[in-house]
């Protein structure tokens, strides 16, 4: 049973791309009195906490990953008095604030690296990761994550510095304890405001192997991995003095982003005893059907594999179950839409697969996180250029696998693009029909999605049948039951390759979660005829026969 200050446990977190979600002062990029003016809609929705994506000053090599500085907000998004506004109007219509806390890594134009860079001696230069170049070289063979190397030359001291993301995103030293108490000061500061939480991005890559040792290269790769950086021998040491500097005294939640983890790292990291986070963000289930040439990664554009999907998330499922908490999601700025991804974006389809995906997650055990335009429904932009990109991953990729390595075509890699890029997820949100779909009365930063005559929240708003409604009848389901909340997991027919059914127990009372993946018909029987339907995205019940995208929810006695 969940203790009163687990409140996160039984929430449901809304997360917003400032940038995207709405402009309030004509210039075409969304802003902090843009999101104000939205809470009333996601109250509406039911979500008990808003993640921003970061707010912070920045100059968006990365929009927004990479600040410069920790404690003023970005010009474009408003001023500290308007995110004041936001915070107070949030808390008074019940709704909390779960902010980013990006410190792996700064912009390069962050005064700490400003300082850093201008000599060997300058009291910043510890701040980052600086080495001699080894054979004229880099000092090892570390690839960025955003390719090419993870390390850049610097002509004025001769050195190198590391960046895992892009070369405008140093690396900060964590070995350094005056950075950890600068990370420490900043995080009082927006906790002492009375935000209700961080989002930890890339938080357990924050201490690298001792010696920098270089990574496993893949066949034909250039650099070498960077797998070993991920849960660093002093990962848990510096969340748990975190912990007792920092979080022990404030109720908030944490949700730390753990790329490369499992679910023995989340339980060290995250576990109900660890003491450090709540939650992490795992890729398990997002990394399922990567590219057969492994040198291409997540670029691909291939339909998934239910049984790998399933496999994956019951594992986290089963794992985590009365040790550690899981975070679910499907989206977020980072992937493309859920529905075009792991279902279909088919107009005939779209809106029962939308449905249908949103059971799947809603139902599992742990706190459900919903991305902007998630809840109407909204799709992949099916771009077919290059220049329609503007992320720097997706370019970034492009340039390297068919510019200099030669390993796709431009026309495949397209293709990879329109199926998987973090574009996808940051056209901007799709409020009504009128021109750029209500977002901004200018052009917008980045192309609206021609659909939005369609799918927009005034129609879904208008349609007692939309996915919104659905979303929100889901996230009422989960505030008044506590099975939803607390139940354990088993998964039915772990093989079938249409249809995802798992059941779900707590004290007396079973339900039983069954999903059809595919538009065809097809029949399976888990004893569902005894139990009372809960929810389910078809009007009628025909049993035993699930129909296109069809998702129900039994209790069973
Ligand atoms: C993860 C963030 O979600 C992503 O958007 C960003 O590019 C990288 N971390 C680097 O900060």
């Amino acid at each position: 049973m969940a203790n009163d200050n687990e409140w996160w446990k039984k929430s449901v977190v809304y997360q917003i791309y400032p940038m995207s979600f709405q402009d309030s002062n004509n210039d075409g990029i969304g802003d902090l009195n843009g999101i104000t003016s939205r809470l009333e809609y996601v109250q509406k929705l039911g979500a008990d906490v808003i993640w921003l994506n970061p707010i912070y000053k920045s100059p968006n090599r990365d929009n927004g990953y990479d600040i410069s500085d920790y404690l003023a907000i970005q010009p474009e998004y408003g001023t500290m008095v308007d995110f004041d506004k936001l915070l107070e109007k949030a808390h008074a219509l019940g709704l909390k604030i779960m902010m980013d806390l990006v410190v792996n890594h700064t912009s390069d134009l962050h005064k700490w690296f400003e300082e850093s860079r201008k000599s060997k001696d300058n009291p910043y230069r510890d701040y980052y990761i600086w080495r001699d170049p080894v054979d004229g070289h880099a000092p090892n063979n570390w690839g960025s994550r955003f390719d090419g190397s993870a390390w850049e030359f610097d002509e004025q001291t001769g050195q190198y510095y590391l960046h895992l993301y892009a070369k405008e995103q140093p690396d900060l030293n964590w070995e350094n304890p005056k950075v950890r108490e600068e990370v420490w000061n900043l995080m009082r500061f927006w906790l002492d405001k009375g935000i209700d939480g961080f989002r930890m991005d890339v938080i357990n890559l924050i201490s690298k192997p001792v010696g920098l040792p270089d990574g496993p290269v893949k066949p034909g790769a250039k650099f070498g991995g960077t797998g070993a950086v991920a849960n660093g021998h002093r990962l848990a040491e510096f969340l748990d003095e975190m912990h007792e500097k920092v979080l022990s005294k404030y109720d908030v939640m944490t949700v730390g982003e753990m790329p490369g983890s499992s679910p023995k790292n989340a339980i060290d990291y995250a576990g109900l005893k660890a003491n450090k986070l709540n939650m992490v963000f795992q890729f398990t289930h997002v990394n399922v059907s990567p590219n057969k040439d492994k040198r291409l990664g997540h670029w691909n554009d291939e339909a998934i594999n239910l049984v790998d999907l399933k496999k994956a998330l019951s594992k986290w499922e089963i794992a985590l179950d009365g040790k550690g908490w899981n975070s679910l999601y499907w989206s977020n700025h980072d992937q493309a839409r859920a529905v075009s991804r792991f279902a279909t974006d088919d107009p005939k389809y779209r809106v029962k697969a939308a449905k249908m995906l949103a059971t799947t997650l809603h139902m599992l055990q742990g706190t459900p996180y919903v991305y902007e335009g998630e809840e109407i429904g909204m799709t992949n932009a099916h771009f077919t250029k290059l220049l329609q990109y503007e992320d720097v991953q997706s370019l970034n990729a492009y340039q390297e696998y068919v510019d200099i390595e030669k390993i796709v075509d431009q026309e495949t890699m397209l293709k990879y693009l329109a199926n998987r890029s973090r574009d996808n997820a940051r056209t901007p949100m799709q409020w009504d029909s009128t021109v750029n779909s209500g977002f901004a009365k200018t052009t917008p930063w980045f192309t609206v999605n021609d659909n939005y005559p369609e799918i927009n929240v005034k129609r879904n708003l208008a349609d007692p049948d939309s996915v919104f409604y659905y979303y929100q009848k889901l996230i009422e389901l989960r505030h008044n039951c506590d099975l939803v909340v607390y139940g354990d997991y088993a998964v039915l027919d772990l093989e079938d390759e249409e249809v995802f059914t798992y059941r779900r127990r707590y004290n007396d009372e079973t339900l039983l979660v069954i999903n059809n993946f595919t538009a065809q018909d097809v029949i399976r029987d888990y004893g569902q005829e005894s139990g009372a339907l809960l929810i389910s995205n078809y009007d009628d019940d025909k049993h035993t026969r699930l129909r296109a995208y069809e998702s129900k929810v039994y209790l069973l006695k």
